[in-house]
């Protein structure tokens, strides 16, 4: 299987994060509106950044991991999925954040598209979960436009409250 550490789509590429990304995920992390659905996943320090983005590249153990989103060289956020367990059972974990001025133009669906075709290759008879904040309407709006869908049997309470699950068919 060709490296799933650098894709691209149509307009992305998709790239297993590295060190120097620590900046760009501080800023994803550090903003209040950008976290509004999600405050325990603030970050208010570089090294806090640089911790997440290590743990985030030994997901890529298990075959596939998140990504930084990128755009004619400038990252615009990340996505991607990591394998975990929902309810004792195996699943892929899809996450996707970006800038604010990178938002409202598909760039979500796009990636979050292309991370669920890629865990279907890796390991088939894992699902593909989002958990997704019942006011968040555009990450619903992403999980239901890449074929997800909504799951309110797999509801779990996370750690900003409830979670609404959408999963692979
Ligand atoms: C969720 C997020 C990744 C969506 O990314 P995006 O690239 O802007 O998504 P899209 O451009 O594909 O838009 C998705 C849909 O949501 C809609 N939408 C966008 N912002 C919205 C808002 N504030 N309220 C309601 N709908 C909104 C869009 O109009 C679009 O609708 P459509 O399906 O009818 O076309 C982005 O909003 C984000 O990074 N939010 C902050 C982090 C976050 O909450 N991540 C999800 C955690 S589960």
């Amino acid at each position: 299987m060709p490296s799933l550490e650098r894709v691209r789509t149509d307009r992305l590429l998709l790239r297993r994060p590295a060190e120097d990304d620590a900046p760009l995920v501080l800023t994803l992390l550090n903003d209040p509106d950008g976290v509004r659905h999600n405050p325990s996943d603030a970050l208010h320090t570089l090294e806090e950044a640089r911790d997440l983005v290590r743990r985030w590249q030994e997901q890529w153990d298990a075959g596939l991991g998140y990504w930084v989103v990128e755009q004619d060289g400038a990252g615009l956020g990340v996505c991607g999925v990591k394998a975990v367990r929902l309810a004792d059972r195996p699943v892929w974990n899809l996450l996707y954040r970006l800038l604010p001025e990178a938002q409202g133009r598909g760039v979500a669906r796009e990636a979050a598209a292309e991370a669920v075709r890629r865990a279907q290759e890796v390991d088939p008879g894992r699902p593909v979960v989002a958990r997704v904040r019942p006011a968040n309407t555009a990450s619903a709006r992403v999980a239901a436009a890449i074929g997800l869908e909504r799951r309110p049997d797999l509801d779990v309470e996370g750690e900003d409250g409830a979670d609404e699950v959408w999963a692979t068919p």
